[in-house]
């Protein structure tokens, strides 16, 4: 089972969008997925049409309130070729007392509670995708603790690196204190357009002393529309330029990851 948390101090720069997509297009591959949804904005849970407040969610992971199975959802897309199945840990504002309550909670461990909770799942899914918040609050924290390797999407506009230096410092610091697993697998341009400033701000993220994704997501409109129709661009639009970056995404992911052959393959 690889774990990968896809985390930005910033919001708005693609995280929720690619958590969907990789997911959608890993699952595609054969391989089985789990979404965990950390943001208390639950964008990844309302894509799936899981928010619902009646229902324990990844607050209780986070509160010890309840076990993994309690909590899991599942959605599945039908194509006419295939059906297509990504099992979710739902979010919801809850949340944010969640996070209050745990940070206060000093007699038992805080940082650990999501990876002991995805232990028992290891044999069972090959890729888990945590999206979280836009803050390191200890949702966050639980992420960087439980995952093996980050993605930090980071959006083509002049404040691209802005927080970059301190989300970078703070996965050391995870990396240094409670997980020494955890990689940056890198950073991944995301809404990229073909304008001179674009390739500008591309080319200074390129310059720093940072592991860049080779994949760079494009930006299209076709992304709202996906959203709002509630489905992955693969299966919403797959021409489209950011579905087809999001498959070449999920290729460099398998590859720098070393995740196994998947069992089957994708049916087209
Ligand atoms: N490649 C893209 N092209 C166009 N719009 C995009 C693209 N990626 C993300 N967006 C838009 O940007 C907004 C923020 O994306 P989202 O994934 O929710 O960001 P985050 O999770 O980092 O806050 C959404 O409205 C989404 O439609
Ligand atoms: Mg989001």
């Amino acid at each position: 089972m690889k774990t990968i948390a896809i985390i930005n101090l910033k919001g708005g720069v693609g995280k929720s969008v690619t958590t969907v997509n990789l997911a959608e297009r890993l699952a595609a591959r054969g391989y089985s997925v789990l979404v965990g949804d950390l943001d208390k904005q639950a964008n990844t849970t309302k894509f799936f049409h899981l928010l619902d407040y009646d229902r324990p969610s990844m607050s209780d992971i986070l509160k010890e309130t309840a076990g993994i199975h309690d909590i899991l959802g599942r959605c599945v897309f039908k194509t006419p070729g295939s059906t297509l199945t990504i099992d979710v840990l739902p979010a919801n504002m809850t949340l944010l007392a969640a996070n209050r309550e745990v940070l206060l909670d000093m007699l038992h461990p805080q940082q650990n509670r999501l990876r002991a909770a995805l232990q028992p799942l290891r044999t069972l899914y090959d890729a888990v995708l945590l999206d979280c918040p836009p803050d390191l609050d200890i949702g966050s924290i639980n992420a960087l603790c439980a995952a093996d390797r980050v993605i930090v999407p980071v959006d083509c506009d002049e404040w691209a690196s802005d927080g970059l230096d301190v989300m970078l410092e703070q996965i050391r610091a995870v990396r240094d204190g409670f997980n020494p697993e955890l990689r940056l697998l890198g950073v991944l341009i995301t809404k990229y357009l073909r304008t001179n400033h674009n390739a500008r701000v591309a080319k200074e993220l390129a310059r720093r002393d940072v592991p860049l994704l080779t994949t760079v997501i494009r930006q299209t409109v076709k992304v709202k529309e996906s959203i709002a129709a509630h489905k992955p661009l693969a299966l919403y639009d797959a021409g489209c330029t950011a579905a087809q970056d999001y498959d070449a995404l999920a290729d460099e992911v398998i590859l720098k990851t070393g995740m196994p052959a998947a069992q089957h393959k994708e049916e087209n």
